[in-house]
C-alpha cells in the first residue's frame, strides 16, 4: 500500500488522515484533561490527525472533554482536521424538554447545534460537519440553506452525511452547489450492507472516501458467541497468522481498506498500544481470496 500521508477524501477536499480516531467513546476513557492532550498528541505523532466527534457523544459531553484538553495547547488545533455531526436529538438531561429521541435537519436547528459543538470543542471552524443520520422529515432545500449561511459565517469548511442511502446522498446534493465530501457509514464483517446496496458503489463512482464507523463491530469481533461472530473470528485468526502473525483487528482494518472505495477507518479505541496496531494495518495486503474468505464466513454461504 502506499504511504500512511494525508489524503483528499472527495475531488474538492479535504485532505484526510488515512485513518481517523474516533471520541464517541472518550467519556468512557476516563482520563484527565492531560491524558487526553496526551492521547490526542501520540495519535497525531503517529500521523492519525482527523478527529471524529458528534454533538451527542457521551450523552453531549465529548466535545466539551475534547475540547478542555485542546484548551491545555491550543496550538494542536492547527495540527488536526475536526469533523462533527448534528440532527440527532436525544432526550437527555442536557434537553429538559425532549420526550423522545427524533431527528432534526430544520435551518434553526443546524445552524444551532455546530455553534454549540463549535464553543464545546473550543475551535472556530469544522473542517467537516456531517447530518448524522437521514431524517425522514429533510427538506433538502433548507439543508442546502443552513449549509450555505455556515460556509457564509465561515463556521464549517466542508459538509458530508452520515449513514445516507445512495437517494438520500443524490436528494441532499441535487440542492447544494458544492460536493458532498464523505458518507459515513458501517463496514464490519458482521455489517457490510453498504458493500451490496449501492452506497460504496456510489462514492467510488463520485471519487468521494466513505468513513467507516465501527470496523470492530463496537466490540463485538472480540466476545460475540453468535454463530456468525465465531466462524468470523476463526476466519480472521487464521488469516492473520498467514498475513505473518496479524491480529484480528489488524486483518479487519485490512480488509475494510481493501475495498476500491477507500474507506477511511474510523478507530474507537482509547488505548494508544491499539491506535498504533491499527495503524500497521496499513501496511497488510489482502488477497481477493483472502478477502472473499471473511465475506463467506459472514454470510455462511459460498458466494452465488
Ligand atoms: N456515524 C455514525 O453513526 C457512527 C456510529 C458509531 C460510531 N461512529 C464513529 O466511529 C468511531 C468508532 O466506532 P466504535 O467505537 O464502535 O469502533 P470499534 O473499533 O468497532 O469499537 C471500539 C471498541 O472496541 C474495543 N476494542 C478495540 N480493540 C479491542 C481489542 N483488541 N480487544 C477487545 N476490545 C477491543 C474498544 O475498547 P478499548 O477502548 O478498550 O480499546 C472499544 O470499546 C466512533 O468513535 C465514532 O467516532 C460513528
Amino acid at each position: 500500500m502506499s504511504e500512511f500521508k494525508a489524503t483528499s477524501i472527495s475531488p474538492v477536499g479535504p485532505f484526510f488522515s488515512p485513518m481517523v480516531q474516533g471520541y464517541w467513546r472518550l467519556d468512557d476513557w476516563q482520563m484527565t484533561p492531560q491524558q487526553r492532550l496526551s492521547f490526542l498528541k501520540a495519535h497525531i505523532d503517529l500521523g492519525i490527525t482527523t478527529v471524529d466527534h458528534a454533538d451527542i457523544y457521551g450523552d453531549y459531553r465529548c466535545e466539551t472533554l475534547f475540547g478542555q484538553a485542546l484548551k491545555l495547547e491550543p496550538s494542536v488545533r492547527d495540527d488536526i482536521q475536526v469533523v462533527s455531526k448534528c440532527d440527532i436529538n436525544l432526550v437527555s438531561e442536557a434537553a429538559p424538554n425532549r420526550k423522545i429521541n427524533h431527528y432534526d435537519t430544520s435551518y434553526r436547528h443546524i445552524l444551532a447545534s455546530v455553534d454549540n459543538s463549535l464553543s464545546r470543542l473550543g475551535v472556530e471552524k469544522l473542517d467537516v460537519l456531517l447530518l448524522h443520520r437521514p431524517d425522514a422529515l429533510m427538506d433538502a432545500d433548507e439543508v442546502a440553506e443552513a449549509l450555505t449561511t455556515l460556509r457564509h459565517h465561515g463556521k464549517v469548511a466542508h459538509f458530508g452525511v452520515s449513514n445516507f442511502t445512495p437517494s438520500q446522498f443524490d436528494l441532499l446534493q441535487s440542492r447544494w452547489d458544492e460536493s458532498l465530501v464523505t458518507n459515513q457509514v458501517e463496514i464490519n464483517p458482521l455489517r457490510f450492507d453498504v458493500v451490496h446496496d449501492g452506497t460504496l458503489d456510489q462514492l467510488q463512482r463520485l471519487r468521494i472516501k466513505p468513513m467507516a464507523w465501527s470496523c470492530l463491530a463496537g466490540g463485538e469481533m472480540f466476545n460475540g458467541e453468535s454463530e456468525q461472530a465465531v466462524r468470523v473470528r476463526d476466519t480472521l485468526h487464521a488469516i492473520g497468522e498467514e498475513l505473518g502473525g496479524a491480529t484480528i483487528d489488524q486483518v479487519i482494518y485490512a480488509w475494510v481498506m481493501r475495498h476500491p472505495s477507500q474507506p477511511l477507518p474510523i478507530i474507537g479505541s482509547g488505548n494508544i498500544e491499539r491506535v498504533k496496531a491499527a495503524k500497521a494495518a496499513y501496511d497488510l495486503n489482502l488477497t481477493r481470496e483472502q478477502w472473499y474468505r471473511i465475506w463467506v464466513a459472514s454470510k455462511g454461504h459460498n458466494v452465488p
